[in-house]
C-alpha cells in the first residue's frame, strides 16, 4: 500500500479551496486525502482496485460523510461528482519494481489516459478534477489528452524533487 508521499502532501493542502456537496477520490491508499476531502465536502467515495487499501481504510477511518470502495477507476462509480481527486501511478512500467501505485503503464501516462477518457461522464457541469503527475510522465501527452476530452486545465502548482517535477493540474469542463 502506498504510504503518503511529496505528492499526496501536494494535492492535500489545495483540496481546502474546492468545498463542494460531494466528491470522488479514485485510488485512495491509505484515505489521506479522502478524509482531508471529508472536512470540506459533504459527501465523499473513495475507491481503489487494491482491496489491502480499501480494508485498511474501512477499518481505521471512521466518519460518517465517507465511503470506501472496491474499483478499478470508475468500474464500480455511479453518479456525478463536483469534485474528483486523482493522484494516479504516474511512472513508467519498471519490470523490475512491479507496483500498482506507481505504475501508470508503458509509458507512465495509459492509466491518466484511461482516467481522462472515461471522467466527463462523472463530472457535474461546474465540477473540477485535481490530477497530479511528474516529468517522467510526458507533460505534452496529458496536455493533449486532457483537451482530446474536451476538458480544459490550468497548472496550480509545480514543485521539483530529487530527480522529478510534479504538476498539479485543475482540470473543468
Ligand atoms: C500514488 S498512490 C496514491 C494513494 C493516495 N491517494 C495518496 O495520495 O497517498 C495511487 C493509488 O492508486 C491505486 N490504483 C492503481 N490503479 C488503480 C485503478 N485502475 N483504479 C483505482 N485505483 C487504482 C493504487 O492502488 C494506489 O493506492
Amino acid at each position: 500500500m502506498y504510504e503518503p508521499e511529496e505528492d499526496s502532501y501536494l494535492i492535500e493542502k489545495h483540496i481546502k479551496n474546492y468545498p463542494s456537496d460531494s466528491c470522488l477520490e479514485i485510488g485512495t491508499g491509505t484515505g489521506i486525502l479522502a478524509l482531508e476531502a471529508s472536512n470540506y465536502c459533504k459527501k465523499v467515495l473513495a475507491v481503489d482496485i487494491d482491496k489491502e487499501a480499501i480494508d485498511y481504510c474501512k477499518k481505521n477511518i471512521k466518519r460518517k460523510n465517507i465511503k470506501f470502495k472496491l474499483s478499478d477507476l470508475f468500474s464500480n462509480v455511479k453518479g456525478k461528482f463536483d469534485l474528483i481527486i486523482f493522484n494516479p501511478p504516474y511512472l513508467p512500467n519498471d519490470q523490475l519494481v512491479k507496483d500498482k501505485a506507481l505504475d501508470g503503464g508503458k509509458k507512465g501516462y495509459e492509466l491518466i489516459e484511461r482516467f481522462l477518457n472515461q471522467v466527463n461522464s462523472h463530472l457535474n457541469k461546474n465540477g473540477k478534477i485535481l490530477l497530479i503527475f511528474s516529468s517522467l510522465t510526458n507533460k505534452k501527452k496529458i496536455n493533449s489528452l486532457i483537451k482530446k476530452n474536451n476538458l480544459k486545465f490550468k497548472e496550480l502548482e509545480k514543485q521539483k524533487f530529487f530527480f522529478e517535477e510534479l504538476y498539479l493540474y485543475i482540470i473543468y469542463k
